[in-house]
């Protein structure tokens, strides 16, 4: 059923794995895109021609339009891309500042509302079966365009002492054993083999309205107490993580930016932190600015399955995923975060959080690398109980609080002969 079958062990679904495709479609599909390019740059042509006709110079002109009104994607995250491709293209935007009004081809009026925070009421009309679509699956739509929620917790002194690795850990507010268990082992904060490392839980709110109980007292003793709690006012819900990345993305460039290394993972993974630090102090100065290293998902294409959490329908998004590792946990340098920063403005929020990582990083002209060590998709059953199996691990997915502060003291135990 799945020609090209991730090698993962056990259910291969379970944490941002997508459906491989038949190649044939790749194919039709990048075909499709150099298209897509060729017409843009027939567009921008037609525009300019059209310009210096107008204007100063002559130029030798083809007497008709090249672009077809019906060049825009049908679905409504790759229409919004492709918005988001021209105005960042400097030859198209200032071909488009030239034109004037009325003259747009209409898939290139922005007709969203001004402000990107208030909901976006054409998506509703645009999107065919929007009112077939899971709930949440509405409300992403919704607000896809808003970018910028109040920080609401704000540790000033987490960077302080420039970090080597900052661990940042996806956690939701109810989760405080979880965060404990990680202060204990692999999260403890401090000099760790001669490095700093930092950790900080990055949270968004949880409201009454989805039947949580009133945290914010405990929340608020917590981050007074461990001063690694990071809170902003947005609803922290599956398809808001990809909030949580770009909005994390924003911090690290104002209050950590020059820390060298960032593992990013969920607060269920069990990394084994003396590893990471040895990884990383083999790794050539080279190879440092542009490192992206995790458990690497490629070639996967979008799930049409309504019943699946990873669903997202054709009216949504068409086309295929590039590759990107699996959101439970992965190490990027600092250099490189900052840049994922930049380019995340120039990709349209997507529903999945790592995917969309994995967009940012193509932005850029990258793509993750795999390494053995990061298993989101977990090690072999009979191997969870052995200590050994765990020496080499880099990360691991998922653990319990107890069993993390179980299995800790066999990642640290040197008298422990793996031999
Ligand atoms: C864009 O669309 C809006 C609403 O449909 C319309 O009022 C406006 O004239 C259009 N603007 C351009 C430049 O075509
Ligand atoms: C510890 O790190 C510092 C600076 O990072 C370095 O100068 C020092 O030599 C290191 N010490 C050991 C024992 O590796
Ligand atoms: C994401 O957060 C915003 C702001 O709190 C909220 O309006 C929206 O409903 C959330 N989206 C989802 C899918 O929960
Ligand atoms: C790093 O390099 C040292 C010395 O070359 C080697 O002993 C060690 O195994 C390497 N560590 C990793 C994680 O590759």
């Amino acid at each position: 059923m799945f020609p090209n079958a991730p090698l993962y062990p056990g259910p291969p679904m379970q944490r941002g794995g997508h459906m491989p495709g038949v190649r044939k479609k790749g194919i039709a599909f990048c075909v499709m895109m150099m298209l897509n390019v060729v017409i843009f740059l027939l567009i921008g042509l037609a525009w300019n021609v059209r310009r210096s006709q107008s204007g100063r110079q002559r130029v030798r002109v083809p007497s008709r339009r090249f672009w077809r009104p019906d060049v825009a994607s049908q679905s409504f995250w790759n229409k919004e891309q492709q918005h988001l491709d021209f105005l960042h293209n400097p030859v198209f935007a200032a071909a488009l500042a030239a034109t004037p009004p009325g003259e747009l081809p209409d898939w290139l009026n922005d007709t969203g509302p001004p402000d990107p925070c208030e909901p976006d009421y054409r998506v509703p009309t645009q999107i065919l079966d929007y009112n077939v679509l899971p709930r949440l699956f509405q409300d992403f739509l919704l607000h896809m365009r808003c970018r910028r929620y109040p920080l609401l917790i704000d540790p000033p002194r987490v960077c302080e002492a420039t970090p080597f690795l900052l661990l940042a850990v996806k956690s939701l507010t109810p989760h405080f054993d979880r965060r404990q268990a990680i202060r204990e082992t692999w999260g403890r904060a401090g000099v760790v083999a001669n490095r700093t490392v930092a950790v900080v839980f990055l949270l968004g709110s949880t409201f009454g309205g989805d039947h949580f109980p009133d945290l914010r007292g405990l929340l608020r003793q917590e981050a007074r107490i461990h001063k690694d709690v990071l809170l902003w006012r947005y609803r922290d819900t599956f398809f808001n993580l990809t909030l949580k990345d770009v909005l994390f993305l924003e911090w690290f460039g104002r209050r950590c930016p020059h820390a060298r290394y960032v593992l990013k993972g969920d607060d269920d993974v069990l990394v084994n932190t003396p590893r990471v630090l040895d990884f990383l102090e083999n790794v050539s100065e080279s190879r440092t600015k542009d490192l992206f290293v995790g458990d690497v998902i490629s070639d996967a294409a979008p799930h049409r399955d309504k019943k699946l959490k990873y669903f997202i329908p054709e009216s949504v998004f068409v086309g295929r995923y590039p590759p990107y590792a699996g959101g439970g946990g992965y190490l990027l340098s600092g250099d490189l975060a900052l840049r994922l920063s930049e380019a995340s403005r120039r990709v349209v929020l997507y529903p999945i959080d790592d995917v969309y990582t994995g967009m940012c990083l193509q932005k850029l002209g990258l793509a993750p690398q795999g390494h053995r060590g990061f298993r989101t998709f977990d090690i072999e059953d009979r191997d969870r109980d052995r200590p050994c199996i765990y020496r080499n691990l880099m990360l691991v997915h998922s653990r319990t609080p107890q069993e993390m502060l179980a299995i800790w003291p066999w990642v640290r135990d040197p008298e422990l002969d793996c031999q």
